[in-house]
């Protein structure tokens, strides 16, 4: 049984534990702050003093800052005003309270690593569907090589509870990438020994980027996921890239005016119509185009489409091997 997480954290800031070390910034902030693009959106989980969230928002990005204890908000909202940060209190257990693709970066430095597997994988999952696609989950834990390794009850494989009744969850590098597999590519994953709150710790440091969500040996790619792109006359939304998958890649248009006459050197194309009319000209052969046609343009042969007048022409395609924009001709030009 894990005890109750609140009333320890709550009682912890109020004692002022972590203000020794609130104005300077984490090492696995420095690290990460660089790869953020600019004004950058970031939700931080278990933010603690707000030594990051202060150091992120005087880089410039838009930080919400979060922790399970109200104390330590309070004391945030009180100590780090004018930095625009926004705090609040949230118990990262539940459901996240946010829409899908909200943030640019999900960050939590040594705060996921009090939860039992399951529940550290349902946060995972929940952290997945807040972030935009490609956005960074950047995060720290203790690691199974650290002195908290053997302090109390094993009560799951790795998870421990002290006997003064704290829970840690210590990581390794293959749990992470255990964790993580399916949804996130790993950029960075390292252990790092460094001193923290006056002690030695062993920590696991991870930068990964959000994929797709795979489920078993296929994906699942939702269109609020899907990269949204286009120009004068054509709205596309990329579900997913070759880094996904290799073999293939799909995307949505919505067409009004004409594509423009391309070839791809290395993809076989599939075309579904869903809706509208148009024309498809292959290799210089006109062709009609209406709900439920299906066109297949080898790689290697110049084609164009439009839309008829007034219409808005809806193509679903299948690119085989996936779209690789280094094998896209353009042949207007
Ligand atoms: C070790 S501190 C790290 C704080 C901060 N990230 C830092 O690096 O200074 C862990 C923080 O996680 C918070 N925390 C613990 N359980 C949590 C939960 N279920 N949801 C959100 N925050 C939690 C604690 O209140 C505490 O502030």
């Amino acid at each position: 049984m894990i005890p109750d997480q609140k009333e320890m954290w709550n009682r912890k800031h109020k004692e002022g534990e972590h203000t020794s070390f609130q104005d300077d910034p984490s090492s696995l902030a420095l690290l990460a702050e660089p790869k953020f693009s600019e004004h950058s959106t970031i939700l931080e989980l278990g933010c603690g003093v707000g030594r990051d969230a202060a150091f992120f928002a005087q880089n410039g990005h838009k930080v919400n800052a979060t922790d399970l204890s109200e104390v330590v908000i309070k004391q945030n909202q009180q100590r780090l005003v004018n930095l625009g940060i926004e705090f609040s209190t949230l118990d990262m257990q539940k459901p996240l309270p946010y829409p899908d693709s909200s943030f640019d970066t999900v960050y939590a430095n040594l705060s996921i690593h009090y939860f039992e597997h399951k529940t550290t994988q349902e946060i995972i999952d929940e952290i997945n569907r807040v972030l935009k696609p490609g956005g960074l989950f950047v995060f720290t834990c203790k690691s199974i090589n650290d002195f908290h390794h053997g302090n109390g009850e094993e009560v799951e494989e790795s998870v421990f509870v002290s006997p003064k009744g704290h829970v840690r969850h210590l990581f390794s590098i293959s749990y992470t990438e255990e964790l993580l597999a399916n949804l996130f590519k790993i950029d960075l994953l390292k252990e790092v020994e460094e001193e923290y709150s006056g002690e030695k710790s062993v920590m696991i440091q991870c930068i990964a980027k959000k994929t797709g969500k795979k489920l078993g040996r296929a994906m699942k790619f939702t269109k609020s996921n899907a990269r949204e792109t286009g120009w004068d006359g054509l709205k596309l939304w990329v579900y997913n890239s070759k880094e996904d998958f290799p073999n293939a890649s799909a995307a949505y248009f919505e067409v009004t005016k004409a594509h423009g006459r391309i070839k791809t050197t290395k993809s076989n194309r599939v075309y579904y119509v869903l809706g509208g009319e148009g024309v498809f000209d292959i290799d210089g052969e006109k062709n009609k185009a209406q709900e439920g046609d299906v066109f297949i343009v080898p790689k290697n042969t110049p084609y164009d489409y439009w839309a008829t007048d007034g219409t808005v022409l809806r193509l679903f395609l299948v690119d085989a091997p996936a779209f690789d924009p280094k094998h896209e001709v353009k042949l207007d030009e």
